[in-house]
């Protein structure tokens, strides 16, 4: 750790409190226009500061990460989910990498809700109706949606935030049911009175709504693959806050566009900010770009994350948020 404030290095744009507590305690060269920076500019950055600040918009790729200089020693990244970083390539150069766990999981969760209520009782279509001006009046078979209470939510993925989904959904009358890489301790399940799958094949073939909440690793990648999608029930609803990449968003579209689902609120894309155009103009589908985490203390909280991680590490310490190759 040089003796000198450490030259930071912030990508985008980030709450006005947390720019102004960096710009204190480092040498901290900040975003003020908020475009992503280029390749080239990423690679200037490996080669001179101590610590990048990067986000999803950034891709930090082992070609980046090769042009790291000597006093490249962190990537303390704004986001949970670190499949922007090839953390491997990281770790080989030494270079710690850390995230921001836990500061965003409800406000994720409670954006997979919102989906999962806006699709099944078409909040998004009957809004536009209104803002259409052409709502003719109430009647009593019109606009009909799905009720949520009494069903089957199928959770992919029961980390911090599929747990926090599960607690909304059980307020709101569904049976929680999960598939994970191991089961959650007796304790939580039974708090959440959640039923585990081993298969998630045979999970998904029972659900009336599937919620993708797993990070996207290279075991995850289309995990909801085209086979595993033609499992679900036709009257199914999917929906994911967590990254695109998890589910095979061209052989999803196809499904929607031929009836075979019940509907899809997603999001994330498998290719930000670029959304499949087949998804577009779907009455059954809800999209939304990347706003699971968009709330202004979530972010504040995130950048926090950030300062202490790279504190942390400044004082000789090992950063809290540190990414290890298990998580991955
Ligand atoms: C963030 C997210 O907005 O933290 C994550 O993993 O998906 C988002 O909520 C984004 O990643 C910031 O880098």
């Amino acid at each position: 750790m040089p003796k000198r404030k450490p030259v930071v290095v912030v990508t985008r744009r980030l709450p006005e409190v947390i720019e102004t507590r960096m710009r204190e305690l480092f040498d901290a060269r900040l975003n003020e226009t908020d475009k992503p920076p280029t390749h080239e500019e990423l690679a200037e950055a490996m080669r001179t500061a101590d610590v990048l600040v990067p986000t999803i918009t950034d891709r930090i790729d082992a070609g980046l990460i090769a042009q790291a200089g000597e006093q490249m020693k962190l990537i303390a990244n704004f986001g949970n989910g670190v499949d922007n970083i090839d953390v491997a390539s990281a770790l080989r150069r030494s270079i710690t990498v850390t995230n921001t766990p836990g500061v965003l999981t409800e406000d994720t969760a409670d954006m997979t809700m919102a989906l999962i209520l806006a699709v099944a009782r078409r909040i998004v279509e009957g809004a536009n109706v209104i803002g259409a001006g052409s709502w003719g009046g109430w009647a009593p078979t019109w606009m009909l949606g799905r009720r949520i209470t009494g069903k089957r939510l199928g959770i992919v993925g029961m980390g911090r935030i599929g747990q926090a989904l599960a607690r909304r959904a059980n307020a709101f009358g569904l049976s929680i049911h999960y598939h994970n890489r191991h089961p959650v301790s007796p304790r939580i399940a039974d708090e959440l009175e959640a039923t585990y799958w081993d298969s998630l094949d045979q999970m998904l073939a029972r659900m009336d709504f599937v919620s993708v909440n797993c990070p996207h690793t290279p075991g995850t990648y289309h995990l909801l693959s085209a086979r595993r999608l033609k499992l679900l029930q036709p009257h199914a609803i999917l929906v994911n806050t967590s990254r695109g990449e998890i589910i095979d968003e061209a052989a999803l579209a196809a499904m929607l566009r031929a009836g075979q689902l019940g509907g899809a609120g997603l999001d994330v894309y498998e290719h930000e900010p670029v959304v499949n155009p087949k998804l577009l103009g779907l009455p059954n589908v809800v999209l939304l770009p990347h706003m699971g985490s968009g709330s202004i203390e979530t972010r504040t909280d995130m950048g926090e994350k950030v300062i202490i991680n790279i504190r942390t590490w400044m004082d000789g310490h090992k950063p809290p948020d540190r990414v290890i190759p298990s998580m991955l």
